[in-house]
């Protein structure tokens, strides 16, 4: 038996659509919180292949879900590129500082993908325990998104730090975006080679790019990352996620060479059906909130998007990833409901 998630990737399957949630594997879940107590440091946790295993595989036990994604970080690039990286548990993740114009002699890019073996070897141990109809995503945070949190040192609302130093000297943010790219298809290159059989590239903030300098620097890098995958593994699917792009989703999705577009809540479904060339698969995009709130209002919201999306080659996902506050039986209820003949 092949796996669902990979059949309607490779639009080879009419079956109902494939189902898994960013962010399925965190904190809304016991089983996780277990877990994530015998940990001071939550990259330590990402570096442990055992624990991160188990936590990958804990909601494709609970909900069978059609696929599994790595349990990892975005921001373990800036952490093997030298930056510390802590997460503090009221703020988020916190950086060391980086300034643009010194991030050639501050950041250390020899063998960036070493210091990320553990992660390679995670990968491995969960292909060798993940069903083989299910798929395993690997995934990495895009050059734009990333450099936006290296340079601004934690989240932020709208990055105006790492804006201002981009607007500031765009030819050294390009090449910092450069550097990355390359990190970042290495990244990639490592997680397919020890058995991820898809990858997601999460362009969290890509809504914030001003529609001037998307194409430099937003789709560019993933172009790059795009191909140089795409060269070694010519079939290799590619979700691109740029969240919050509105009608930026039509260029990213003919430019890139993604095979699929997760869309975020925003996003109407007729719209990106139509706009969307036909060949692209889309994912998406319940609003994670929707889910929190759960009952027939949850049901009714994916009823809608399972009309629309009938007939598309499509993967049902949130437009953002679980809440924290989710209950859990609102998740498994969601799983049901999905996969409800109509
Ligand atoms: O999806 C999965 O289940 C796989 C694991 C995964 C995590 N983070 C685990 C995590 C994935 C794919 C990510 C991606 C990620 N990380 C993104 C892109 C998606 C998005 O949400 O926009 C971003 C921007 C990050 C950076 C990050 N990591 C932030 C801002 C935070 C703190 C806020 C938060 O939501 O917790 C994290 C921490 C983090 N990453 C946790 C988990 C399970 C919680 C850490 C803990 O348990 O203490």
């Amino acid at each position: 038996m092949s796996a669902l998630f990979l059949d309607v990737l490779h639009k080879t399957s009419s079956r109902h659509p494939p189902i898994w949630f960013m962010r399925q594997a965190g904190r809304y879940l016991p089983e996780y919180m277990e877990i994530r107590q015998k940990y001071t440091s939550f990259l330590e946790l990402c570096y442990s292949p055992k624990d991160a295993t188990r936590i990958t595989l804990q909601p494709i036990e609970r909900f069978d879900l059609d696929a599994a994604i790595l349990f990892s970080d975005i921001l373990v690039i800036p952490d093997s590129l030298g930056q510390d990286v802590s997460f503090l548990k009221s703020e988020g993740p916190v950086l060391s500082p980086l300034s643009l114009k010194d991030y050639e002699k501050s950041l250390s890019t020899h063998k960036c993908s070493e210091k990320l073996r553990p992660v390679y070897e995670t990968v491995h141990e969960i292909k060798g325990k993940l069903p083989p109809t299910k798929g395993l995503i690997g995934f990495s945070g895009a050059p734009w998104t990333l450099a936006l949190y290296m340079l601004e040192g934690r989240g932020s609302r709208d990055f105006a730090k790492a804006k201002r130093e981009s607007f500031e000297n765009e030819e050294l943010f390009s090449n910092f975006l450069d550097l990355l790219a390359d990190c970042v298809a290495d990244h990639l290159l490592e997680q397919v080679q020890a058995g991820a059989d898809a990858i997601q590239l999460f362009d969290s903030w890509a809504g914030l790019c001003p529609e001037t300098h998307f194409l430099r620097w937003v789709i560019a890098p993933t172009q790059k990352i795009v191909a140089v995958l795409r060269d070694k593994y010519p079939d290799l699917p590619i979700i691109g996620f740029p969240r919050n792009a509105g009608a930026q989703y039509v260029s990213y999705g003919k430019a890139t060479g993604v095979t699929a577009l997760s869309l975020d809540a925003s996003t109407p479904l007729c719209w990106a059906k139509n706009a969307i060339p036909e060949a692209l698969v889309l994912q998406g995009n319940l609003d994670p909130v929707s889910l929190v709130a759960g009952g027939e209002p949850l049901k009714e919201a994916i009823r809608k998007i399972k009309e629309e999306m009938d007939g598309k080659a499509y993967i049902f996902n949130l437009g953002h990833g679980i809440l924290p506050q989710t209950p859990v039986s609102h998740v498994q209820d969601c799983v049901d409901w999905v996969r409800e003949a109509k």
